[in-house]
């Protein structure tokens, strides 16, 4: 595996991000909604960098297998109530931007006072939608990667690195 962002990388391009969110909302109270699972070690970072009074929940979608996209399922029955809130949603990545387009419809539905989005990765290139999340930690190449929440079929989301899966990792993971 070749290494994309080590752990130091990532902790400054988190904390960075927190800043500019810390300066969008003041004091103003927040609802983080996190995409599983892949935002998970995002969140866990994010949420404790941020000063504001914070809820967090969570909605789940999946749509790889393997390294082929796939379609996308959502399961919001785990999210909390945010009508009228300030929402911020958090993703992993950013890669043809269907899934944060999908979710970010459904929780609009709920009548939230606000939406924004933020992810750690931006896939360049790959895009399907005409916006951008509102916060992206770091534009990456079109490449598949994994580590710190992202995996190949479940598996790497422990990494502390952001590392690009070669062909012979998924030789090992597949065997
Ligand atoms: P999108 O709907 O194409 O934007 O894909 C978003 C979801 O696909 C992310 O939340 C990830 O779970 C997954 N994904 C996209 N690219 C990668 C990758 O390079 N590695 C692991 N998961 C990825
Ligand atoms: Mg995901």
């Amino acid at each position: 595996m070749k290494i994309l962002l080590d752990e130091k990388a990532l902790n400054d391009g988190v904390q960075e991000m927190a800043r500019q969110i810390n300066e969008t909302y003041g004091n103003q109270p927040l609802t983080i909604v996190g995409v599983l699972t892949g935002s998970v070690v995002l969140m866990a970072d994010l949420i404790r960098k941020l000063k504001m009074p914070l809820r967090v929940g969570v909605v789940q979608t999946s749509s790889y297998k393997g390294t082929e996209r796939g379609t996308l399922t959502i399961n919001a029955e785990m999210m909390l109530d945010i009508t009228g809130q300030d929402v911020l949603l958090i993703d992993d990545i950013f890669d043809t931007g269907n899934t944060l387009q999908e979710v970010t419809q459904r929780i609009k539905d709920l009548g939230p006072s606000s939406l924004r989005s933020a992810v750690l990765l931006l896939k360049t290139g790959c895009q399907q939608v005409d916006w951008r999340p509102d916060f992206i930690a770091f534009d990456i190449p079109d490449e598949f990667v994994v580590g710190y929440g992202l995996d190949y079929n479940d598996v790497y989301r422990n990494l502390p690195y952001l590392a690009v899966l070669e062909p012979a990792d998924i030789a090992t993971t597949d065997a």
